[in-house]
């Protein structure tokens, strides 16, 4: 399932004019299955109420799934980079930027500054996912001319030290299943990060070990923050959390 969204200039909500896709579309493909399955069944096997009952609880983890991808994650994200206190002349780095939905937010919030997003465009993390979409997006709400896309691993960056004031990276490095991998995300964006400056990780999975991972980096202020019912991607197992931290200043 497929829907096209906006983020309009005023509110940063969803609405309707870019594509920003569904994030790991196979999961709520499952679900969907699993619903129409356990419907089909419910008149032929035994008793009807537990395919019912299955049937309800997967349907409501579709409804939950959508509402995270295609809404939930963008206010979140509102909500994070309000709390970055943009100044509008910042650097901005996104690690696994896909088809821009963070990307985009944060260009409309740094009108001197710039963003770099950087993905391997995995069609599996992100329906319709390439560069072109990216783009397009970008073109669409007007913040192309602040907007560099590069094709490489978040684990390892081809930006100089000390490059940007602000590292962001949304639903990315979970899908990463090598620990040591996820690890040298984690270094990497410090290392490109100013000193002072801000990392503010959302993502499913892993916060204690990225919290962890900042900290050993020497990053100060780390702070987890559980993000919520809007971040549940179908039950409570797959929900965001976000980790913020500064790089340090020495
Ligand atoms: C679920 S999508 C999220 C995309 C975007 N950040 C958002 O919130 O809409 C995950 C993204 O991570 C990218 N990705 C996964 N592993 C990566 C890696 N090792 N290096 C670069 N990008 C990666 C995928 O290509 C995909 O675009």
């Amino acid at each position: 399932m497929r829907r096209d969204l906006t983020i309009s200039p005023s509110s940063g909500s969803p609405t309707g004019r870019e594509h920003y896709g569904v994030d790991a579309p196979m999961v709520p493909l499952s679900f969907a299955a699993a619903t129409v399955v356990f419907l089909a069944l419910a008149p032929f096997v035994g008793l009807a109420w537990p395919w019912l009952t299955l049937a309800a609880a997967s349907a409501l983890q579709l409804a939950l799934y959508l509402h995270a991808s295609l809404r939930g994650k963008f206010r979140i994200w509102e909500r994070l980079l309000d709390d970055a206190d943009l100044t509008g002349d910042e650097r901005v780095l996104d690690l696994g930027c896909g088809r821009g939905a963070v990307t985009v937010a944060a260009a409309r919030r740094v009108p001197r500054g710039a963003v770099d997003g950087v993905d391997l465009w995995r069609s599996v993390d992100q329906s319709g996912n390439d560069e072109e979409a990216a783009r397009a997006n970008a073109v669409a709400v007007g913040v192309s001319d602040r907007v560099q896309l590069h094709t490489g691993d978040v684990g390892d960056l081809s930006f100089a030290d000390n490059t940007f004031d602000v590292v962001v990276s949304s639903l990315v490095i979970h899908n990463i299943h090598d620990q040591a991998h996820r690890a040298s995300v984690i270094s990497e964006g410090l290392r490109v990060l100013k000193p002072g400056g801000r990392f503010v990780i959302a993502d499913i999975d892993h916060a204690r070990e990225y919290a962890a991972a900042l900290r050993s980096g020497g990053a100060t202020e780390v702070q987890v923050t559980r993000l919520g019912l809007r971040g549940w991607f179908g039950n409570p197992w797959f929900r965001m959390t976000s980790v913020r931290a500064r790089s340090a200043t020495s």
